[in-house]
């Protein structure tokens, strides 16, 4: 198993570039399964995420290959709209396929992506939408059977602004006859991108970023190239990373609005923030101010994904910190590894009260999922002394060698294999 060794205490410095974001291209590849058509996607990250959709795509008969920092794929001959149980237990976001199978063949057989590493994750209101629109599903023995013989344009009102509900009910009535309108969609940037790329293969998608979001069913889409938007998580992480070590950083090729729930509390903690059109640049100080309290959100509320690497800061902080996690139940699971590392940190159900330390101490630790995963790597950068990180495949899920991105800005850092 892989691990990251991380000697502590270098204040980070330098330029970092984003990638493109992970949650914008998991979507945007699963509605190329729309389209029978070449489809170019640009500057491809190398997240294990991505390579599991590829996956997903090839197994129903899809071609995509990576050719250098490109991604080219080809529905022409996807014969399939099966998602085994083998494919959908290794990326939740298999999930998202359903309404673009829906579209294109009209029926789906989808393994159940059941729980995952920070909750429980119902898709209830993914169906419930798909029902409004004449889809009629039968969950049984862990699969979801769909036939969309029926399927018409209609109104979908979401009881909660789901991410993947909203992506999945856009690719399901980009095809259909109707108009279909969904209400009180997520507002996420990653529905405004889907709709941008969808709108290019030709949909006619209206509204993604407002409350409510209008498709008028097209009979067909065509080919087209494509670059998903930067990934405002890895940009927040990089600018969590440089406040937390002291240092300074200017985050290349990102879009600061994404991310303004967050730069505005670094600034509120002792940072000094610039912000030009397409990047941030984070001085940090010695020791920060803690934010006093912080709640998980809906865009553009402050996002859950940022949560764990905010907490993680909050514990070397001055002050006293709440911070109230409203989507994910098991958002804290990495913080008993925290306090393995002097952290002062108390869970109570969905709220953490930290205690900020004056330093963390290098200690053997475990990623947990993801977030929290990358959240233990800047906990390491700023340690005094070695800290191991273990079960590092949760972080490579979304940062592409994320050891390289902070050796360059001067981080001691390597992954052992
Ligand atoms: C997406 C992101 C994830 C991010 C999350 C919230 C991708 C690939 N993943 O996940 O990184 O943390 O948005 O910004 O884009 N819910 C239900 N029923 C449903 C669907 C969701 O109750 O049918 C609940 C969830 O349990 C959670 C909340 O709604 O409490 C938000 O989930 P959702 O917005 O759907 O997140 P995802 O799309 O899964």
């Amino acid at each position: 198993m892989s691990k990251f060794l991380i000697n502590g205490g270098t204040k980070l410095s330098g330029e970092y570039s984003v990638d493109c974001a992970k949650n914008a291209y998991l979507p945007i590849i699963a509605s190329t399964i729309l389209c029978k058509e070449e489809i170019i996607l640009k500057d491809c990250p190398f997240f294990a995420d991505i390579d599991n959709m590829i996956l997903i795509l090839r197994n129903l008969g899809m071609t995509a290959e990576r050719k250098g920092t490109e991604l080219y794929i080809n529905g022409k001959n996807a014969y399939q709209s099966y998602i085994p149980t083998e494919l959908a237990k290794v990326i939740r976001s298999s999930i998202f396929a359903l309404g673009a199978l829906l579209g294109r063949f009209e029926k789906a057989k989808v393994a159940y992506p059941g729980g995952c590493d920070i909750g429980l994750r119902p898709i209830d209101l993914h169906l419930k939408g798909l029902r409004d629109l004449g889809v009629k599903i039968i969950e049984s023995h862990g699969y979801i059977y769909c036939d969309a013989s029926k399927m018409h344009g209609g109104q979908v009102y979401l009881d909660y602004p789901s991410v993947g509900a909203t992506e999945n009910l856009i690719m399901a009535a980009v095809l259909c006859k109707g108009i279909t309108t969904i209400i009180n969609p997520a507002k996420e940037p990653e529905i405004v991108d889907l709709q941008n790329f969808l709108n290019k293969m030709g949909a006619k998608i209206d509204g993604a970023g407002t409350d409510i979001i209008t498709i008028t069913g097209v009979e067909e889409l065509h080919g087209t190239e494509y670059r998903p938007i930067p990934d405002r998580i890895i940009a927040g992480t990089m600018l969590i990373a440089a406040a937390i070590t002291g240092g300074s950083i200017t985050v290349k090729n990102c879009i600061p609005q994404h991310i303004s729930s967050l730069y505005t509390k670094l600034q509120k903690s002792g940072c000094e923030i610039d912000v030009k059109s397409d990047c941030i640049f984070l001085q940090s100080k010695d020791r920060l101010d803690s934010i006093s309290f912080l709640d998980t959100m809906p865009y553009p509320g402050f996002p859950t994904d940022l949560q764990a690497q905010m907490l993680t800061l909050q514990t070397v902080c001055k002050g006293y910190c709440i911070i109230q996690e409203n989507m994910f139940e098991s958002r804290f699971k990495f913080v008993p590894e925290l306090i393995k590392m002097g952290a002062n940190v108390r869970v109570h159900q969905r709220t953490a009260y930290v205690s900020g330390v004056p330093s963390l101490l290098g200690a053997d630790v475990f990623a947990t999922d993801l977030r929290g995963g990358v959240a233990l790597v800047l906990a390491g950068l700023c340690a005094k002394g070695y800290t191991t990180v273990h079960d590092i495949y949760h972080i490579d899920r979304g940062y592409s060698h994320i050891e390289d991105a902070l050796t360059s800005l001067g981080a001691s850092i390597k992954r052992v294999e």
